[in-house]
């Protein structure tokens, strides 16, 4: 078992810094107008994608991981809107070219390999399309072995400061690149009452599960003061359609 499997079976609705009320207010302040083809990559059990669809927007949701999706698909289906759920890949995403409004993410990137997923995220949106990514970022020092326990516990493939996050957007061909959100803590999340949760509850007790859970807990407090996170948005140039 790894990490997303624990979240998929512990049916976390929002597994992000601030957890659903941060994406409440991300999504006040954007005030993105209803109507629009809405990606989110990630998606977990779909508490995001359900929001949004709720909305008014045309939404696509996928995630990786298929005991997520089917939480999400049922999560759905009681909350009668129209959501397409697909398992793929952030850096092979089954979507044309130029077809989306707006990407949606939240604490996906720093899982995946992030030059693919960012020229994926790039390539589905169409020109003058908005990314908005909220991820983890470095706010301390990095060691080697702090590396290697994230990635070999959390599976975080990169830990990068929010300078490194903004250079990277930009030389995967975005533009606009902002910062619309940091914090240099990560704040907390799991604390939002969410009325759809699945949770596995024959795995609660599970030894296994127990000493993810110690084990989570004496990583954060060994490295959580040097986590912070930061929402960043950018655009695709409107250029870009010409190519
Ligand atoms: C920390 S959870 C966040 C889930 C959701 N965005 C939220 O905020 O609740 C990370 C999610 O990313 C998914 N994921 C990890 N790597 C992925 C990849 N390469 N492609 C698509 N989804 C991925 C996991 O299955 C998991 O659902």
């Amino acid at each position: 078992m790894d990490y997303h499997d624990l979240l998929a079976r512990l049916g976390e609705g929002s597994a992000h810094p601030g957890g659903f009320s941060a994406t409440m207010q991300l999504l006040d302040a954007l005030s993105l107008p209803a109507g629009l083809h809405v990606l989110e990559i990630g998606c977990g059990t779909g508490r995001t994608a359900c929001h949004l669809a709720r909305q008014g927007n045309q939404v696509t949701a996928i995630d990786l991981h298929r005991h997520m999706l089917d939480k999400a698909v049922r999560r759905a289906r009681k909350e009668r809107v129209d959501v397409r759920f697909i398992q793929a890949d952030a850096t092979a995403l089954p979507l044309p070219s130029n077809r989306v409004d707006v990407v949606f993410i939240e604490s996906v990137t720093i899982f995946t390999p992030w030059r693919k997923s960012l020229s994926e995220y790039a390539r589905v949106l169409k020109p003058g399309g908005l990314l908005v990514d909220r991820e983890m970022v470095l706010s301390g020092r990095k060691t080697e072995l702090m590396s290697r326990r994230l990635r070999r516990f959390y599976g975080i493939r990169t830990l990068a400061t929010v300078a490194t996050w903004k250079k990277r957007l930009r030389g995967s061909g975005f533009s606009n690149v902002a910062v619309k959100e940091q914090s240099r803590t990560m704040g907390k999340w799991g604390v939002d009452h969410d009325p759809l949760r699945e949770i596995d509850m024959n795995w609660l007790e599970d030894e296994q599960v127990q000493q993810m859970s110690r084990t989570n807990d004496q990583l954060l407090m060994r490295y959580g003061n040097r986590l912070g996170y930061a929402v960043f948005t950018a655009r695709v140039p409107v250029e870009a359609e010409a190519k």
